[in-house]
């Protein structure tokens, strides 16, 4: 296999050619391309957002984007939904084992089953949360999502991302963003694949502020890798199929839209290999707010109350003494989905697997189960705990998480989730300090 090459940074304008001199080197758009390109302006965001918050590329490609025939309805993507109702929603805690991978063939797109969320697509807030198995590569079909950013999360097999601006290999324990419009095919290396895949509708995501940690700490910039241009120069019938507005429609098109043969900006597909984490955390006492875990972050119009936030829970050493080291029992007001890529999250002693998910909702009590209080209560806190080849993650959000129908009624919602925190003891004893 092929080793890919990738440009480093976070949000850096990038300048890639793949033909030597394919790249305007003083105008956007010549009145003519070299190698007879067509330019074509890529926004990610509205023209007049301030300066730091802009992310736009201009394209140089075979063919505009605009060479399409009408859309029309698309028969496929039947678990892929932006409905997450509008009644109450149960505020039980809810945890699902991981789903199977199909025996039809499907890719990942007909394998993407949404299972959560909130906002809308059209107001620009929220997030949809899916489910994403797969056992074969997108063959003469490509995709944009005209609603969102898509974080891709696999859990089980590597993933190629063939998208417009370069290609992206992706392998668990790393992470993609591709930005809303850019079209891309997904191919699978391993045969098989599963994962989680979570739509931005808000403001793109983003590394957080870093406050008094200073100018280090958490992920680093240097670390995100950006693909360098890559084209494919096709002829052959190729179905895009777009999402717009939570629907899904179809057109085919007789060249394959991934034929950007130079690009230059900062609105770009990018990856991020969660292992390179500089996890921070307390070398005295007490377990720090997760929030010390976010990798990025999607802000919202109320400062600090993300629209979501993603963190993760990498391999990591406790060493706070006298303390409850792990995940303390709590109620918050955000929504917390989270999913496991690998190892035993270290708050659930067993029932959480990885390719599994739980939803905790605002105000919904969760923390460790039975066991897992036991054994730290007395454990010897003058040694440290290596936690070594875990990694679970959390999108975590300020409004309440919908879960969907399908979700509720899925065979992998386990029916006894409470039964976790059912064996809690009482130890209270007035006549003990
Ligand atoms: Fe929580």
């Amino acid at each position: 296999m092929t080793t890919l090459k990738y440009q480093s940074g976070f949000g850096n304008h990038c300048a890639t050619e793949a033909l030597p001199g394919a790249l305007p080197q003083k105008q956007n758009s010549p009145q003519k391309c070299p190698y007879g390109l067509y330019a074509e302006q890529l926004s990610g965001t509205a023209f007049t957002v301030p300066r730091g918050e802009s992310r736009r590329s201009w394209l140089y490609r075979i063919r505009p984007a605009a060479l399409q025939k009408a859309f029309e309805p698309f028969d496929g993507a039947k678990a892929w939904s932006n409905q997450f109702g509008s009644g109450p929603v149960t505020p039980n805690r809810l945890r699902w084992n991981p789903m199977e991978i199909p025996s039809v063939p499907t890719d990942f797109i007909d394998g993407m089953h949404t299972w959560a969320g909130n906002g809308n697509c059209d107001d620009q807030f929220g997030v949809s949360i899916s489910l994403y198995v797969a056992n074969r590569s997108m063959d003469k079909r490509c995709f944009y999502n005209a609603d969102g950013e898509m974080l891709i999360v696999p859990q089980e097999g590597r993933l190629r991302l063939a998208t417009e601006l370069g290609l992206i290999d992706l392998e668990p324990c790393e992470i993609a963003v591709i930005p809303r419009g850019v079209r891309f095919r997904v191919e699978l290396l391993d045969g098989t694949a599963r994962g989680y895949m979570l739509e931005n509708f808000g403001a793109a995501l983003r590394l957080p502020e870093l406050g008094p940690i200073g100018s280090n700490g958490l992920a680093n910039a240097r670390h995100f890798q950006i693909p360098v241009a890559w084209y494919e120069d096709v002829e052959d019938d190729i179905e895009l199929v777009a999402k717009f507005t939570g629907g899904f429609w179809r057109t085919m098109l007789q060249h394959s839209p991934l034929d950007v043969v130079a690009w230059q900006g900062t609105n770009a597909p990018y990856k991020y290999d969660l292992r390179l984490y500089n996890t921070i955390g307390s070398i005295s006492f007490d377990h720090p707010d997760p929030c010390l875990f976010t990798v990025l972050t999607s802000p919202s119009d109320v400062p600090g109350a993300a629209n979501m936030d993603f963190a993760i829970f990498p391999p990591r050493i406790l060493a706070m003494e006298h303390t409850f080291r792990p995940p303390w029992f709590h109620r918050n007001i955000a929504g917390e989905f989270m999913g496991l890529i690998q190892g035993v999250y270290d708050a659930k002693a067993d029932g959480f697997a990885p390719g599994g998910a739980s939803l905790h909702n605002s105000m919904s009590p969760h923390g460790p189960d039975a066991d897992t209080f036991e054994k730290a209560s007395v454990a010897d806190t003058s040694k440290a705990d290596y936690l070594r080849s875990t990694m679970a993650f959390m999108f975590e959000t300020r409004r309440a998480i919908r879960p969907t129908q399908a979700a509720m009624t899925a065979s992998t919602l386990q029916s006894d989730y409470d039964a976790a925190w059912s064996g809690i003891q009482k130890h209270f004893d007035p006549n003990k300090p």
